[in-house]
């Protein structure tokens, strides 16, 4: 079957994106302008380094977004399914959480006080409802709840490493930029100003491979597995039958805990993997688009691990023990969490999104398939994500050898010189409670073109 598959021509590959650079560069004066005004006063140009990520050149600079739609400053329009990352997975601006922002911070002011407001206990009850872990606390990033997860697993085990996955992503925390390579475990490459050698607070090995999680947690000294129960990094890794189980049954067997981020994979359902596939782990952690697009995170422990903590005499959680900071919890951010999750982000909203991320899926499918193109798609719950190789990667380290960074500036050019926005990170599409099958079909026709002059 594999020698039946198309081969792409690379050299017009390149011609094509040429010819696509080009057309964006005209298409969009106004941004290119802002950005080079930019230089002077920003690193990089941009307001976060990451910005720079965009094809073209230069990013876009926006000028309105609503729902699952973004204007530029020169005037056009785009389907969002990029969706900031999934930071704004509610859509942009929900009316629902615009009343809870403008309420708060204009009508009842103020938000940040250092005191509580009754929407917390609301948002901890809510997501003990969706994750089951009983005890929440507030972050503003999903980095941060990680963070602060991680030194709760080494305070409550008095063990100093924890477990990663090869190519996880969770944020801009220092124990996990390791890979696992053929010499052995690395740095992972680019990794800036490391404090340490990551080796050092690490064990890192390939997903789907619980043989190589038991020879790790046989060292007994590893905290905590931090996992995403579905790569989505990396491509879309998704876990074989029975993988997770094996997961839960090492880790409670050698006294380590299992922290699952659902920072994307909330993607999969309300409750993110952790309730649509009936995972029991002890700590979650979640950020990103629990409060419509304003900045957010949180992370739950189980009510054994919260009570254990809380009676840990050398544990300093009040003050400068290390978890916390001083916006954490902050009344904005919690009543934008209270009404995405009360009113936006709810069952009905995940069928939907659901729904057409079905369509999206089966479109590229159909696309990828008809041209006997060499790739392939996976989708987990509202988002899907297609990657340049047959057959779905089983491994981080197997989805990072399909990378094909030619290829992907060629679709993302392609894509947004039409009018439709993917995240610069990966060929992910992202549907929102706004999202049209209007919107997903617009994307298969676009991409359908795309392919087709690929190997016209
Ligand atoms: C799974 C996962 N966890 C955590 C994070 C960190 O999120 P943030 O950058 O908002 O802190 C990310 C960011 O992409 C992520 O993908």
């Amino acid at each position: 079957m594999t020698a039946s598959l198309a081969t792409i021509d690379r050299d017009r590959l390149s011609a094509l994106t040429d010819r696509e650079r080009a057309a964006y560069r005209a298409s969009f004066p106004a941004s290119r302008e802002a950005f080079a005004a930019a230089g002077s006063h920003l690193l990089g140009g941009v307001p976060m380094t990451w910005m720079r990520m965009w094809s073209g050149g230069f990013p876009l600079y926006y000028a309105t977004a609503s729902g699952a739609r973004l204007t530029d400053i020169d005037g056009h329009e785009f389907i969002d399914f990029c969706l900031g990352d999934t930071g704004a997975m509610a859509g942009h601006s929900p009316a629902a959480v615009q009343a809870a922002v403008s309420r708060r911070y204009g009508e009842f002011g103020g938000a940040t006080t250092m005191l509580p407001t009754p929407d917390a206990a609301w948002v901890g009850a809510e997501l003990t409802r969706r994750f089951g872990v009983t005890h929440w606390s507030f972050t503003l990033t999903a980095t941060d709840a990680n963070r602060w997860a991680i030194r709760l697993a080494r305070q409550l085990t008095r063990r100093p490493k924890i477990a990663v996955f090869s190519y996880c992503y969770h944020g801009s925390v220092d124990e996990t930029f390791i890979v696992a390579t053929q010499a052995g475990p690395q740095p992972r490459a680019g990794n800036v100003g490391a404090p340490v050698d990551p080796g050092e607070t690490t064990r890192v090995l390939e997903f789907n491979d619980p043989t190589a999680l038991e020879r790790a947690l046989a060292h007994g000294d590893v905290a905590a597995v931090l996992m995403e129960p579905a790569l989505t990094n990396i491509g879309i890794v998704l876990p074989e039958a029975g993988y997770l189980d094996a997961v839960r049954e090492l880790t409670r067997r050698s006294g380590t805990l299992l922290i699952n981020d659902e920072t994307h994979t909330f993607s999969a359902g309300p409750g993110g993997c952790t309730r649509a596939w009936n995972l029991d782990p002890d700590i979650v952690t979640i950020g990103k688009s629990i409060a419509g697009g304003i900045p957010a995170g949180a992370f739950g422990l189980s009510a054994a691990l919260a009570d254990r903590i809380l009676n840990d005499d050398t544990a300093d959680l009040i003050d400068t023990g290390g978890v916390g900071g001083t916006l954490a919890g902050n009344a904005l951010s919690v009543a934008a969490i209270r009404a995405t999750l009360e009113q936006v982000l709810t069952e009905a909203a995940f069928e939907v999104m659901i729904a057409l991320a079905g369509r999206y899926t089966a479109g590229v499918r159909d696309v990828i398939e008809s041209r006997a193109l060499p790739w392939n798609i996976v989708q987990l719950g509202a988002r899907a994500e297609y990657r340049f190789c047959p057959q779905p990667p089983r491994t981080g380290g197997e989805s990072d050898a399909a990378a094909d960074p030619q290829l992907d500036e060629y679709l993302h050019l392609y894509t947004v010189n039409r009018g439709v926005l993917l995240t610069p990170f990966h060929n992910m599409a992202l549907m929102s409670p706004a999202t049209t099958e209007a919107d997903v079909d617009a994307h298969t026709r676009v991409f359908a073109a795309a392919a087709d002059e690929l190997l016209a």
